[in-house]
């Protein structure tokens, strides 16, 4: 009946395309992965958006609710379902699946929880959408991204996780508040392991090309008088702030994700602090992913930013890598 109508009303000039070219997949409708997808579909990111999840009521309800709201948005095509097959054809997977951390519990403590639940989400995806390229989210997000690569047999360049790139942003924004000037004029880099052992790159951090380390010699350091070296624990501390206050952190990572997502669609090749395979760079040897500056556009990873570090900081890198390698190396596949 209704296609009778449909050709009452319009007349087929070429039968319409099924496929946009444009297809995102979430999979995990949780907390963070509609926030994910929210983001994607205010900012006209992608033209086709597919849901997995094991709850098929939470993700049928995800779904008509997105789908209420197309009406003020671009028209995307929303899809959802338990099987992968609905993921077919996604230029990029973001997988926010999994346990998330309980209140006062660490990111690394999720770790074979969410690599068993991963055994079940990355050869599936991988096998509908051969070509994608995978962003993780999910914790502890740096050895997910190794466990990711593995049971995914991508390229390391198609398969980033999201690392550092929202511990940059909280930088930012403490940062901003601090100088008072805009977050996206107040440019610092954190780098390395998602969350407690992460580092802050105090000798570029600037607004417009000034350098606060010029100004002032000690900034990040415990002698610092401007006390700057607070930013950093405030940036570690966040999640398990926000998690204490409000149960689960998502509207900040939403955001942060669909800005990588967009700089793959669109072949941005913008600059983030993402989780890639570090072996080779600033002397690690191990098979680890941590976060470094990237250029990031429609192939993935392009190249890796040879950031200048102090033996310092690289040591503290070179600390997380062993750290990570030792975890992966007592992980069951
Ligand atoms: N990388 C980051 O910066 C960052 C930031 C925030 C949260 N996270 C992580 O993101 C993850 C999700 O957090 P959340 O708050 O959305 O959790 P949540 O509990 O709200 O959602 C998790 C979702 O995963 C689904 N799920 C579980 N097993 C699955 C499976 N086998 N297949 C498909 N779906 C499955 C659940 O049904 C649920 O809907 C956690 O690991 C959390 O630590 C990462």
């Amino acid at each position: 009946m209704a296609e009778c109508i449909a050709s009452m009303l319009m007349d087929e000039i070429v039968p319409a395309l099924d496929k946009t070219g444009g297809k995102v997949t979430v999979v995990g409708v949780g907390q963070v992965g509609m926030a994910c997808a929210f983001s994607l579909l205010t900012q006209g990111i992608c033209s086709e958006l597919s849901l997995v999840d094991v709850a098929a009521d939470k993700l049928r309800g995800e779904m008509l609710d997105l789908q209420h709201g197309l009406t003020f948005l671009r028209n995307v095509k929303i899809d959802a379902g338990t099987d992968y097959a609905v993921s077919a054809g996604s230029r990029v997977c973001i997988v926010t699946a999994g346990a998330r951390q309980k209140e006062g519990e660490s990111r690394l403590s999720l770790v074979q929880r969410n690599t068993d639940i991963f055994k079940g989400i990355i050869p599936n995806l991988v096998k509908h959408s051969p070509d994608t390229i995978l962003v993780i989210v999910s914790n502890p997000v740096d050895i997910l991204t190794y466990v990711a690569q593995r049971l995914s047999g991508l390229p390391n360049n198609r398969v980033i996780g999201s690392g550092c790139n929202l511990d940059s942003a909280r930088f930012r924004f403490h940062l901003s508040q601090k100088l008072n000037v805009a977050p996206n004029s107040a440019h610092g880099w954190i780098i390395g392991e998602h969350g407690d052992s992460s580092v802050p790159v105090w000798s570029g951090v600037n607004v417009a090309g000034v350098r606060l380390r010029d100004l002032n010699p000690d900034i990040g350091s415990e002698e610092d008088p401007d006390k700057f070296n607070e930013l950093h624990s405030e940036v570690v501390n966040s999640a398990y702030e926000i998690i204490k206050l409000k149960g689960y952190t998502s509207w900040a990572i939403g955001l942060s994700v669909a800005s990588l997502v967009s700089s793959i669609m669109k072949n941005q090749r913008r600059c983030y602090a993402i989780s890639v395979n570090v072996k080779g760079h600033h002397g690690i040897e191990d098979d680890v992913f941590l976060s470094l500056p990237s250029v990031l556009g429609e192939n993935g990873v392009t190249h890796v930013i040879k950031q200048t570090l102090t033996a310092e900081e690289v040591a503290q890198l070179q600390k997380s890598a062993k750290t990570l390698a030792e975890v992966q190396a007592g992980l069951k596949f």
